[in-house]
């Protein structure tokens, strides 16, 4: 195996397995700090690389993202869930996918999202005490992705689905080790799998049952695709959709818990995708050969970038653990919906939604931390056993 970059031996790798997979993320922060912006992992199938540079990011997912594939084992594993849907599609099938929904994802969008997310506030009823606001974020904006992407009312669902989702999200995660059993073993984690996927599935059905309202994606879908393509493509909606946009409004509130701010809901929603993003990893298969600063990663080499430890890069950020509502924002180093073509199809409709969401809840209530709250790197950053905080009304 021929080594380009620095980075830890295959002892050091040994020695280290057990805080990788208690850690992932903390891991390869480690290995950031130890080695530098371009590390190089001892794996010689495929050869392995960590991308931490504002400058290399940018050019692995938008200067040079032709060089750069998704045929990787993160998106893989992700499809176990959701299918070949566009967030997992490899470069070919994205093409024939992406022209499909993207009419849905025009100015129309705009006051659909406003409407929906204002109708999905007016339903919170929080009485004061100490209550898990991320459960009520996920009910929230599912019920968001409901009305605006399907014109599906998932009120009576929404608790559900995003259970299901949750439950098949932990496995997807779990999945990516190596020594996981194959799909067919009846293993605990492939039957809670298999109930999640039965569960969205259900869904699925349902919300296909018949035709959706002109103009919504699930419409665009049923008018233009086969059944398989329209399952694949709800499925990963539904996911893609709520789960992270909660997962940044939890974190959101758990900074204004601690650090309470005159900042906008815009900015406190900015600013804790940069400290919490939800999508902390981004992988991608190199091509061909490409370079990073002279240092060369070869064909088929597997480029691993982390948002979370772009976010807090010295060369991009002062005081990077700081909470700072309001910092400028650059035009690399900043990727919580990554860059380049397969930027975040949904970043408009999130930087709609969250801050109504934000707004609504700053409005009428004050929250205080009850217990430190630890990140769990799923396939999003999740608040370790719900997000806990004590609700007070205004
Ligand atoms: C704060 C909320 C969100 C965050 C942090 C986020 C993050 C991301 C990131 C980082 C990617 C790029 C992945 C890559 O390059 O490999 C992505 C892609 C995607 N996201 Fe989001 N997302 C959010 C909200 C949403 C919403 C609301 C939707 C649905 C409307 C959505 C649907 C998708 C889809 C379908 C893709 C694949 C796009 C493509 O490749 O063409 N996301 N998201």
């Amino acid at each position: 195996m021929e080594l380009t970059a620095p980075g830890p031996s295959g002892l050091d790798m040994l020695r280290g397995a057990p805080s990788m997979i208690r850690d992932p993320l903390g891991f390869l922060g480690t290995q950031w700090r130890r080695h530098g912006d371009v590390v190089q992992f001892p794996i010689p199938n495929p050869p392995t690389y960590l991308v931490n540079h504002p400058d290399a990011v940018d050019r692995v997912l938008r200067a040079n993202h032709k060089n750069y594939g998704k045929d990787t084992l993160q998106y893989r594993r992700l499809s176990l869930l959701t299918g070949f849907g566009l967030l997992t599609a490899d470069t070919d099938l994205w093409r024939t996918q992406r022209p499909v929904v993207q009419p849905a994802f025009g100015a129309d969008l705009v006051p659909m999202v406003e409407k929906a997310t204002h109708a999905a506030c007016a339903r919170i009823e929080w009485p004061e005490g100490v209550r898990d606001v991320d459960a009520d974020i996920l009910r929230i904006t599912l019920e968001v992705v409901g009305e605006v992407l399907f014109g599906a009312d998932l009120t009576g669902d929404a608790a559900d689905l995003a259970e299901a989702t949750l439950s098949g999200l932990e496995v997807v995660v779990k999945k990516s080790s190596p020594l996981s059993a194959p799909m067919w073993m009846p293993t605990p984690n492939n039957r809670q799998l298999a109930t999640a996927k039965a569960r969205l599935d259900r869904a699925v059905r349902e919300l296909t049952a018949t035709p959706a309202p002109e103009g919504t994606l699930l419409r665009l879908l049923q008018d233009g695709a086969d059944p398989r393509t329209v399952r694949d493509q709800v499925v990963t909606f539904l996911v893609a959709g709520h789960e992270t946009v909660a997962s940044g409004l939890a974190w959101s509130l758990y900074l204004l818990a601690q650090h309470p701010t005159d900042a906008s809901s815009a900015e406190v929603f900015d600013e804790a995708l940069r400290l919490y993003p939800p999508a902390w990893l981004i992988t991608r298969q190199a091509l061909g050969p490409d370079e990073f600063g002279g240092i060369g990663v070869p064909e088929g080499a597997l480029i691993i970038t982390s948002p979370y430890w772009l976010h807090r890069h010295p060369a991009t950020w002062d005081d990077p653990e700081e909470f700072q509502p309001g910092r400028s924002l650059p035009r690399t180093g900043y990727v919580p919906f990554g860059a380049g073509p397969r930027l975040c199809i949904g970043r408009g409709m999130s930087l709609v939604e969250a801050p109504i969401i934000l707004d609504h809840l700053r409005q009428r209530y004050r929250f205080e931390v009850v217990r430190e709250v630890r990140m769990k790197p799923e396939v999003t950053i999740r608040p370790v056993g719900g997000m806990p905080l004590r609700v007070s009304r205004l």
